[in-house]
């Protein structure tokens, strides 16, 4: 079933039935006044900490599900008949209620119509402000005078951290009163024991409307519900009148209401604003929204905003789909993960207090092609996260310190000791940073380590690698510490990881490019050495015939050998040996079609298979999770990406495309009700063949995915590599993709690319004629650029294997 469609006019997602599976949300502002919203108009908002600074509460896995939210309510005052702006809360019957919701880049409108009232509300955050604004259209389509009142509601938390403001009802019932001032309720804490600089008590927050005057407010939840009612028929906005109640304890509340009398065809403006700032902030921001002007101004800069980025690399093919996805929805998501990590969502309600290390260095690699600028500051921060003995502390505190940071195993240590992957992420992400912005300088800049001491980013790398050299198992492979990639395997201190053998296999290989270009020539030699070890190692020890091992244990037993009864067969290690190089032409083929033949699925390849049930050694903690979900089995949609990646890479094109499509959301649009989640996002997994709800999917928004296969599909798929000398083009398409263009910005220049494939291929060695000049093999050297570029590729002739 389909629930809505993409708009790519303005970069929209819009929702014709409002009934979705699932709440699809949208992201507003930055995390330092972040507000999460449905296309009900469900969710929350937060200062600085979804975890910490709560300021709307919302009761996450409830039934009703998704509330409170940011409800408009409509009143007619002759009949006495309400509704909402958004479907939900009041859930008027669909054949009678219109609703369409538009989720754009940082903002959502979402409008209704209903018995000859259309209603438009536009929610955003401006840009680099601390307070939300809802902007309501209200207008009567009809022939004659109407009288409407309308209700703007918040309910505010208590205690700015969720779970005491959820549980500790004991206290956070007794901090909080409203008053109402002027054009809006004010909520202050604590009041006896804060005092602000302008003389006022109490942290404040506020609940505003410019546009028109409050006819009466309601400060208390409970006035406002009214007894064994709900948000769908609250008992104030029945009667039609708010009382003008303040709340003193118990739960607090942003109630406005607005009578209006509308001629036909008239329109009124309306903005309701939301912040935590004292009185007379408050009263100057409202002020502002006096002007209609103000919040139309600020919307056009939120989209330049958003417009200046993303259109820096756009993407014209045959599939639709595709385009939505890798010039829009996937790298805003890739945005979202970069600026909010893993902070707050539906899922996620804002406890993990930094950055985790691996998900971090990836979540960078999704924007490069975009603005590697902007993923510069977060570069330098993750190494300055890597300890002086060349590991990656596994979370980097919103409040750290390089050079004073307490260690895993030191006394005053809080968290996981160390993984073995975290460091080994740095390399493709340096590597495509290097490549993008052509800062090769970048590796002498001396950054200083986690605990003490300092070095340039050249011998961070070095010791990155000894790290794992240091730490390896009886067959010299590096050992699994506290987990790697897979925070659910864990090897022991013995047991060794083939994933991370082969990131560092890929490591290595990205340092010896570093070497060579600094002609350190001790370093080359040592790496050749030790990287032509490591490769031997994997091929003699963990190759099976047609798949590698995921790992061998401290006792010497294999995990994911192909006797085993269960989880036998790992995709992981597959798609690694050949993002890695590590594997012969030969070996890569073949443990990519074992891929295919025993992991894929409609929805994409699982990560491993069989599921655990009975046979799970101690470390394998996925047997916690039912089989065919998370990681014991699931299509766990990050590994996807690689597998994209590694077929691309082998210049299968039609596999590349195959596996993309599998687990593409804009593909599964008019399935909705199978996978549930967004339509617009990836997930992070999806339920496997071996769970009633096959293709259901999880863990919106904030996910590695997103990065994942926006690689897979710039670097992967569209086949446009950056390095130091320039841009390798050598993509891998499906074979009926005839043409296609690309748009990129590089380094301050503009390449326009076209793609011909005359032949049918979907890979192989390309022709490239650069402002009409043929280059000798698939590098476009940056030397060679102008300002505008003109590029032609030209695929090869049609591969017989296909
Ligand atoms: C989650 C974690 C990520 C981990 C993955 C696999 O996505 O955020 O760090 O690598 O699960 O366990």
């Amino acid at each position: 079933m389909k629930y809505g469609y993409f708009d790519d006019t303005c970069r929209e997602y819009v929702i014709t039935k409002p009934d979705t599976p699932e709440p699809w949300a949208n992201y507003l502002g930055s995390p330092e006044y972040g507000a999460i919203i449905s296309n009900q108009a469900g969710g929350y908002s937060f200062v600085r900490s979804g975890a910490n600074g709560r300021l709307l509460r919302y009761r996450f896995n409830s039934v009703p599900a998704d509330q409170a939210g940011r409800y408009i309510y409509v009143r007619d005052r002759e009949s006495g008949d309400y509704w909402s702006g958004s479907w939900q809360p009041v859930g008027k019957p669909l054949d009678l209620y219109r609703s369409e919701c538009r989720h754009g880049l940082s903002y959502t409108v979402i409008s209704s119509s209903y018995s000859g009232i259309s209603t438009e509300t536009l929610y955003l955050v401006p840009l680099g402000k601390t307070y939300e604004v809802w902007r309501l259209k209200i207008r009567n389509e009809g022939g004659r005078k109407r009288a409407v009142s309308v209700f703007g509601c918040a309910e505010f938390t208590n205690d700015g951290n969720y779970e005491q403001d959820a549980v500790n009802l004991q206290y956070t019932q007794f901090i909080t009163r409203t008053c109402f001032h002027r054009n809006r309720i004010l909520q202050l804490h604590n009041e006896c024991c804060r005092r602000n600089a302008d003389g006022s008590n109490g942290e404040e927050r506020f609940f505003g409307l410019a546009g028109a005057p409050v006819s009466s407010w309601c400060g208390d939840r409970e006035e406002f519900v009214g007894p064994y009612r709900s948000y769908a028929n609250p008992i104030a906005v029945e009667r039609g009148d708010c009382g003008n109640v303040p709340n003193y304890g118990g739960n607090s509340a942003g109630v406005l209401q607005a009578d209006l009398d509308l001629e036909p065809g008239e329109e009124r403006q309306l903005c309701f604003v939301l912040g935590a700032h004292p009185d007379a902030e408050a009263d100057k921001i409202l002020s502002e929204y006096e002007d209609p002007r103000c919040i139309e101004t600020q919307w056009e800069e939120l989209k330049d905003f958003w417009e200046e980025k993303l259109c820096r690399f756009s993407v014209h093919t045959p599939d639709e789909n595709f385009n939505h996805m890798v010039n829009t929805w996937n790298a805003y998501q890739c945005f979202i993960t970069f600026i909010w990590s893993r902070a707050a969502s539906f899922t996620y309600c804002g406890l993990r207090n930094g950055l985790g290390f691996r998900d971090t260095v990836q979540d960078i690699q999704g924007i490069l092609h975009l603005v590697p600028e902007m993923a510069f500051e977060r570069i330098r921060l993750m190494f300055s996260g890597q300890t002086s003995c060349g590991a990656g502390l596994p979370l980097i505190g919103f409040h750290h310190e390089p050079g004073h940071v307490k260690l895993p195993g030191e006394p005053g240590y809080d968290y996981d000791p160390y993984r073995a992957d975290d460091a080994l992420w740095l390399f493709p992400t340096v590597a495509q940073y290097i490549g993008e912005s052509g800062n090769i300088r970048f590796l002498d800049e001396v950054i200083p380590f986690a605990d003490h001491g300092e070095a340039d980013v050249y011998e961070h790398l070095r010791r990155a690698v000894r790290f794992s050299l240091e730490h390896g198992g009886a067959h010299g492979l590096p050992v699994g510490l506290y987990a790697d990639w897979n925070d659910c395997l864990r090897m022991g201190e013995q047991g060794e990881s083939v994933f991370v053998a082969f990131q560092l296999y890929q490591a290595m290989r990205i340092l010896l490019d570093f070497a060579r270009i600094r002609k350190d020539g001790d370093t080359v030699s040592e790496l050749e050495e030790q990287s032509r070890k490591l490769r031997k190692t994997l091929n003699d020890v963990c190759w099976q015939g047609d798949r590698y091992l995921r790992g061998i244990r401290e006792s010497g037993e294999k995990v994911g050998s192909r006797d085993d009864p269960e989880a036998n067969l790992w995709l992981n290690p597959q798609s690694w040996s050949v993002i890695s190089g590590c594997a012969d032409e030969e070996r890569a083929r073949a443990a990519l079609e074992t891929v295919h033949q025993r992991l894929n699925t409609e929805y994409g390849a699982v990560i491993m298979d069989p599921p655990y049930r009975e046979h799970a050694f101690d470390g394998a903690r996925m047997r916690l999770f039912l089989p065919s979900v998370k990681e014991n089995g699931s299509v766990f949609s990050q590994a996807q990406g690689w597998l994209i990646l590694a077929e691309s890479l082998m210049g299968h094109g039609n596999r590349a495309y195959e596996y993309y499509r599998e687990c593409s959301p804009a593909e599964q649009n008019d399935r909705a009700e199978i996978r549930r989640l967004e339509p617009y996002v990836h997930g992070q997994f999806v339920e496997g063949p071996q769970s009633p709800h096959e293709g259901r999917a999880h863990v919106h928004w904030l996910t590695g995915t997103a990065s994942t296969v926006m690689v897979a599909c710039v670097r992967g798929i569209l086949g446009l590599r950056p390095t130091a000398e320039g841009i390798q083009i050598q993509p891998a398409v499906p074979s009926d993709w005839k043409e296609f263009t690309i748009d990129k910005f590089y380094r301050g220049k503009r390449l326009h690319i076209t793609v011909k494939n005359p032949n049918g291929a979907q890979g192989g060695p390309v022709r490239i004629v650069l402002n009409g000049e043929t280059l000798p093999d698939s590098l476009v050297p940056f030397g060679q650029l102008e300002n505008e570029n003109e590029l032609v590729v030209t695929m090869p002739g049609a591969d017989p294997a296909q």
